[in-house]
């Protein structure tokens, strides 16, 4: 059954049979990869050959005899991500599989060699239960003893190698999401009882009320007042293999939510969202510089101004860097927001330094430095200072 379905749709029918032929090979033919999987935990590969008569009927069975091993990996294949199931059945796997918790998970991608990326909690909290192991043509990630908690994305990376130096071929990677549906706990378990979230001012946010079911049904909540809220799909939008994101946030959203999961007779609430807003710029401040001269006479006031237009509400801060500063020349400056007219909420920001009473420690390049929550950009100009001009006599 498998053998037929996982290639039969890949149209050219050289590259089935070699595939054919290459998945033949990994179940009964390649005595060295057969032992390796005995030492898998949790399974036990039976002989397979019996099944294999019946499933190759339908193919070339020529191909077996075929010598030519060594042209297989010169197809450029897209890499297959198989499942491995009990008596050593194969499936190829889609988008998201369900693999009951207790269960082991076991998946295998063509490859030599391939990567691994599974759910981040699984990368650090190592407990023993993932074995990943790099077989002649396929990798193969085992995780026993599974639990609602490896609910996540397994993703298979085909390396590209020179020599010893390998990358991963990120085009070519095979994803799938795993749920481990557990009878007790419809969400991944998070160790916080809260989380705080920012919501910046038009960033997507996400609220990963992660469910370990494709099956449960989550709707959103607010806490203060308990009211459910309105996902429409644009504003909000809930996906079951990343929870609920709201697109465009505006103050509005801000407040505590939390998920609630129900499936069959049980009905679970989520960890606590606090959804913060923050006024959030979208690209880090443009200041402009101006002295009030280029060329100032030793005695006279300077001013050098810093302004910054920008979103209203976003915080622009200053710094100045001036040539009287190694001496310690005590500058001052003032700092001012005023909003800009013109429907569009926007605003200056203003930094004025000010320096009484010029002296010669004060020419040179003035540079100002703004900083929003996007970045930082600096902007100089160059003051020339020029002897006081002669008073008049008579
Ligand atoms: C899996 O669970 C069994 C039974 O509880 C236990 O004996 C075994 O050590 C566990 N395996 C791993 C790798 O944690």
């Amino acid at each position: 059954m498998p053998l037929v379905n996982v290639f039969g749709s890949k149209g050219r029918w050289v590259l089935s049979a070699l595939l054919i032929f290459a998945v033949i090979c990994e179940l009964a033919y390649c005595q060295e990869d057969t032992q390796e999987q005995r030492t898998t935990p949790g399974r036990k590969p039976k002989p397979s050959k019996p099944k294999l008569g019946k499933s190759t009927n339908k193919g070339p069975r020529t191909v077996i005899h075929k010598p030519k091993i060594k042209a297989t990996p010169a197809v450029p294949a897209q890499a297959v991500l198989t499942q491995v199931l009990k008596r050593g059945k194969f499936k190829k796997v889609g988008d998201s599989i369900s693999v009951q918790t207790g269960d082991t998970l076991e998946l295998r991608c063509r490859g030599k060699p391939v990567q691994w990326s599974v759910p981040k909690y699984l990368e650090e909290d190592d407990d023993g239960r993932l074995r990943i192991v790099q077989h002649k043509r396929y990798g193969a990630l085992t995780l026993v003893n599974t639990t609602g908690a490896d609910t996540g994305e397994y993703t298979c990376y085909p390396m590209y190698c020179e020599d010893t130096d390998c990358r991963k071929e990120y085009d070519k990677a095979v994803r799938v999401f795993v749920f481990f549906p557990d009878p007790q706990e419809l969400f991944v378990p998070s160790s916080d009882y809260y989380e705080a979230i920012q919501l910046r001012t038009n960033w997507p946010t996400l609220l990963p009320c992660q469910v370990t079911s494709p099956e449960a049904k989550v709707t959103l909540h607010r806490e203060f007042p308990p009211v459910e809220v309105a996902v429409d799909g644009t504003e909000i939008s809930f996906n079951v293999k990343r929870g609920f994101t709201i697109h465009r946030p505006r103050p509005h959203h801000a407040g505590a939510l939390f998920c609630v999961a129900s499936l069959g007779n049980l009905r679970q609430s989520s960890t606590k969202y606090m959804l913060i807003y923050v006024n959030y710029p979208m690209a880090p401040p443009a200041p402009v510089i101006q002295a009030s001269s280029s060329s100032v006479a030793v005695g006279v006031n300077l001013r050098v101004s810093c302004s910054v237009v920008g979103e209203q509400d976003v915080v622009v801060e200053f710094t100045w860097e001036y040539p009287g500063q190694q001496i310690g020349r005590p500058l001052y400056t003032q700092e001012s927001i005023s909003p800009i007219g013109g429907g569009a909420a926007r605003q200056q920001s203003q930094s004025v330094l000010l320096v009484d009473e010029v002296r010669d420690v004060d020419q040179g390049a003035y540079t100002c430095t703004a900083l929003n929550l996007q970045g930082a950009k600096s902007v100089s100009t160059t003051v020339k200072v020029v002897p006081k001009a002669k008073p008049k006599k008579p």
